[in-house]
């Protein structure tokens, strides 16, 4: 399984907003391992004291909802900023929001160059952060951009995200997957730590060609350049199976990574 090629940004992130518009109908349905963390990371949240009604939020690489749905769900929030790299976002949203009382706007575009909203007092994210090349200087400017008290709860994959299949030559791997212990250093001064959590999750699947098709389905896969053929196919699934098969099926490994963290009042 070899997507060997000279890394650009720019065609990097085009090809990460082709991969998921293009999986944008299923991801919905077919990432629940990403549902599972939005409702995990509002959990945090909560655990960590966080205030019932917040006045103004911004959530990053929103996607179809699973996030923002959770957050509506849990909080009173009056002004969302939602944002995703993929325009089409915002009408995979509108379920979501149609069911709260809240006044929102959509933003597309990268978050690394989006003008930001001011005076938040929560930023948000899911399963997103790992496609962030420069996430020290985007942290920076969210923090930036909170009220003294303000909330930050996000998640990422650790470095051990389909660990799998980088050990079969895969070179789609995120930019920035990030264990729990290299968090601390990464978040800017003023901002204190709550909570973090990284707890891998192992999905199974019968065959290679599910697997593949749950990578497409959840477009997580975004900088594969691989094309596969019949032998191919074969070749990858018989160097799977003897590395990883248990009990006749392919785990892949989901390595989540949640925090909460709070600026100084
Ligand atoms: C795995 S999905 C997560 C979606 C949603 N937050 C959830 O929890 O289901 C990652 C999302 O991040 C978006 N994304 C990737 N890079 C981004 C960037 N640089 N700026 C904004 N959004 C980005 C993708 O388009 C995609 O919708």
């Amino acid at each position: 399984m070899k997507d060997m090629a000279p890394f650009n940004f720019q065609a990097d992130q085009n090809r990460i907003c082709q991969s998921f518009r293009r999986g944008l109908a299923s991801y919905h349905r077919s990432a629940s391992v990403q549902a599972g963390i939005a409702a995990q990371l509002v959990r945090l949240l909560q655990q960590q004291g966080a205030p019932d009604r917040f006045q103004s939020v911004f959530e990053f690489g929103c996607g179809t909802g699973h996030l923002t749905h959770r957050l509506l769900e849990s909080f009173n929030v009056s002004k969302l900023v939602l944002n995703d790299l993929v325009p089409e976002a915002a009408a995979a949203l509108r379920p979501v929001l149609d069911r709260a009382p809240v006044k929102f706007r959509f933003k597309p575009g990268p978050v690394e160059t989006l003008p930001l909203p001011q005076q938040l007092d929560l930023v948000v994210s899911a399963s997103t952060v790992q496609w962030i090349q420069d996430l020290p200087g985007l942290m920076e400017r969210l923090a930036a951009q909170l009220e003294p008290g303000g909330w930050l709860a996000v998640s990422g994959f650790g470095r051990s995200q389909f660990h799998e299949l980088a050990a079969l030559g895969s070179q789609a791997a995120a930019p920035s997957y990030l264990d729990a212990a290299e968090w601390p250093q990464l978040l800017p001064d003023g901002l204190t730590l709550m909570a973090i959590i990284q707890e891998p999750v192992v999905l199974e699947f019968t065959s290679a060609v599910e697997l593949l098709k749950h990578l497409r389905l959840t477009g997580v896969n975004g900088q594969s350049r691989q094309s596969w053929n019949r032998s191919r196919l074969q070749e990858f699934e018989t160097q799977y199976r003897s590395r990883f098969g248990r009990n006749g099926m392919l785990p892949l490994t989901y390595d989540p990574v949640l925090l909460v963290a709070r600026k100084e009042g």
